[in-house]
Parts: structure tokens; C-alpha cells; sequence
């Protein structure tokens, strides 16, 4: 087994429906491609496995050329390669997986197994490339005190993780059904607002008023750290459908709705989150994930964390919060490099801890 503290890394994620190769130095970022696919999946309201597939195949190595170029590194000069193992939809994580692996055999350098749930969390310790600085010069940054708490929140995952270093991890809550994420693109479909929804829920409830339709906290009394939505959708749909029956619903009612279901799900995790602060202690609270994006999250979760004197790290662009490959990256930095690399294999459900 090897470790890398500070090397050039190639990266690659094909976790979901977006294909993307990065090379990171260390935590410096020094290119991340990203080639979404969200027009390819809009028509089916979601992401098609067999569409990404294709999509994938299409994408990487294009992408892959692109995000060397950028960096201005060759293959010869790389360290490491680096891929997403899981969790993802098993036919897009393959994609990736053999394209890896056959480079890593190819160019004879060693493959690093990620698991994507880690790359969200470390995402946070990612930095952008100095300007003007070689890259015998760059270097890197002083680590954060531990432990921390990690929130991802995403189209797939909404956990809790303890994080006591780089590669040791403790999940202390998260869903008991769908993800934050996802609720929020269920929602925009019950009032058609396209995919993904959460951005544009996002946009509309700036205008909507949060108090209009009042939903419960879900999981009050359950006693853990856990989450859940799917309650909130049932009471959504059925406020939806209530509204529809007398006349199609008006902007007015479409944007406090949004604000309303936003800020119910946004209220769940904040719940929960001052149920760990009261009970543990951290030097400080990340955020991750395709959602970390919404700035009201990050509002509400500062409100939270505000009377514990504890402040939130945000990824330093929002290119990083949603799936990426510079956060493959950065967590492949801090990872083992497999002894076997045939025996690299998907693996779509792999928890983080
Ligand atoms: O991390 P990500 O790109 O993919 C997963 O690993 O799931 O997250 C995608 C999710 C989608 O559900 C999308 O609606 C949501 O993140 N999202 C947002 C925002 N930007 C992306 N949700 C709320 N507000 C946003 N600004
Ligand atoms: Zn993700």
C-alpha cells in the first residue's frame, strides 16, 4: 500500500449523470471538466441509467484529454490515477472504473479506489491552483483542527459524519428514505418546474413567504441523528393536489410553496444538527454536496452552528459541491492506492462509515 500527500493526481467520476475528470495536486485544483448530461435526462424527469451509459462512453475520454490540457500536465508526469469505486448507479460507475483501470495499466502508475461520499466531504479542503506558481511551487495549505462535522447534502445522500481525520469517518445520522436532494426535485415535478429542481426551487422562494404552508418537522421524536422526507413529500403532494382541484395553481402559490417545502427540508437537517451539537463537540461544521449550492442551506445552518461559536465551510466553488472529479481528487490525496488493480470493482451501495 501507498500513500499520497501531495501528488499529482488524475481523477475521474462517473458516479451519476455527470462525466468528469479533474487532476488535482495534493488539494490544489488544477483542472476539473465537468460534461453534464442534465439536457439528455430532463425529458425523463430524472437520470435514465442506460442513457448515462452511453453518455459516459461518449464523454471520457474527451473530458479526460481536456482535463490534462488545462492543467497542463501530460499522463507521463502524473502520480497517481484516481477513481470513483461508489456508491452511484451501477452502469455509469463502470464507465468510469474501466476507463481507469485501463489507463492505470497502460501507463503503469497506481489506481486509487474512491468512495464519492468521501470526496463530498473532503471537497471543502480543496483550493484553487495559485496564479502564476509552477508546479514545483505550489504549496499546500495547514490542516483544519479535528474532528469536524461533515454535512453532505445531495441528490443521493443527506448524512451526518463525524470526520476525525482524512480516512476516518463516523456517520452519526442521515436518511432514512430519500435525500434532501431528491425531495426537492420530487416537489418541482409535482409543480413543473423541470430537472433538477433545486436550483429553480431555490430561485422561486426568494420570492415565496416560508410561513404559507406550514409542514411539520419530521423525525422529532425518533431519538437519533436520522432523517427523513419522504413525510414532507406525502404532505406536499396532498397540499398540491388540494390547491388543484379548485384551480391550476397561481405563481404566487407555485413560489410560497417553494419556499415553504424548502424550508421544512431545510429545518429537518437543522433540527437534527442542534441534536448533535448538543451532544458532541467539533473545532468546526463542512458542507458538501449538490445542495451545499443553495444559499439559503447555508444561511439556516449558520443560524444553527452561530451559539455553538462554530463557523461553516463551504467548498470554495459551487463547481465542487455538485458531483466533480477535483473532490475524487483532493480524497485520493489522502487515500491508498489499490495492490491489485484488476480487482477494482463497482461497488454502488458502500457507505462511508
Ligand atoms: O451532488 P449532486 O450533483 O449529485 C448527487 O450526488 O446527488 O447533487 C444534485 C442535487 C439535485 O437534487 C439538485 O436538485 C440539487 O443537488 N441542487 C440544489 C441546488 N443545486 C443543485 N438543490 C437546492 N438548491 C440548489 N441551488
Ligand atoms: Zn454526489
Amino acid at each position: 500500500m501507498q500513500t499520497f500527500p501531495s501528488t499529482l493526481i488524475l481523477a475521474i467520476d462517473t458516479s451519476c449523470d455527470d462525466t468528469s475528470a479533474a487532476v488535482t495536486l495534493g488539494r490544489v485544483v488544477l483542472s476539473n471538466v465537468i460534461a453534464s448530461q442534465t439536457e439528455l435526462h430532463k425529458q425523463y424527469g430524472g437520470v435514465f441509467p442506460t442513457v448515462a451509459k452511453q453518455a459516459h462512453r461518449e464523454n471520457i475520454e474527451p473530458v479526460v484529454k481536456l482535463a490534462l490540457k488545462k492543467a497542463g500536465v501530460t499522463l507521463e508526469q502524473l502520480d497517481a490515477i484516481a477513481v470513483t469505486r461508489g456508491p452511484g448507479l451501477a452502469p455509469a460507475l463502470e464507465v468510469g472504473i474501466e476507463y481507469a483501470k485501463k489507463l492505470a495499466t497502460e501507463t503503469g502508475k497506481p489506481l486509487i479506489p474512491v468512495n464519492h461520499i468521501e470526496g463530498h466531504v473532503l471537497s471543502v479542503l480543496a483550493i484553487p491552483r495559485p496564479l502564476k506558481t509552477s508546479l514545483e511551487n505550489i504549496s499546500q495549505p495547514p490542516m483544519p483542527l479535528f474532528p469536524v462535522l461533515s454535512i453532505i447534502v445531495s441528490g443521493g445522500h443527506t448524512e451526518f459524519v463525524k470526520v476525525e481525520a482524512p480516512g476516518k469517518y463516523q456517520r452519526l445520522g442521515w436518511t432514512v428514505d430519500d435525500a434532501a436532494g431528491e425531495a426537492l426535485d420530487k416537489f418541482g415535478r409535482m409543480v413543473d418546474l423541470g430537472y433538477p429542481a433545486g436550483p429553480v426551487v431555490e430561485e422561486l422562494a426568494k420570492v415565496g413567504k416560508a410561513d404559507a404552508f406550514p409542514f411539520p418537522v419530521p423525525m422529532m421524536s425518533s431519538g437519533d441523528y436520522n432523517v427523513s422526507f419522504s413525510g414532507l413529500k406525502t404532505s406536499v403532494r396532498q397540499r398540491v393536489e388540494e390547491l388543484a382541484k379548485a384551480e391550476p395553481l397561481s405563481k404566487q402559490q407555485v413560489v410560497d410553496m417553494c419556499a415553504s417545502f424548502q424550508f421544512a427540508v431545510f429545518r429537518a437537517i437543522t433540527y437534527k444538527l442542534n441534536k448533535i451539537l448538543q451532544k458532541e463537540q467539533f473545532f468546526g461544521i463542512w458542507l458538501g454536496g449538490g445542495v451545499a449550492a443553495n444559499l439559503s442551506l447555508r444561511h439556516h445552518l449558520r443560524q444553527t452552528i452561530h451559539k455553538y461559536a462554530l463557523e461553516l465551510t463551504v467548498p470554495y466553488t459551487k463547481k465542487l459541491c455538485m458531483d466533480n472529479a477535483a473532490m475524487i481528487g483532493v480524497a485520493a490525496s489522502f487515500g491508498q492506492a489499490t495492490t491489485n488493480i484488476e480487482d477494482v470493482e463497482r461497488t454502488p451501495r458502500w457507505e462511508i462509515a
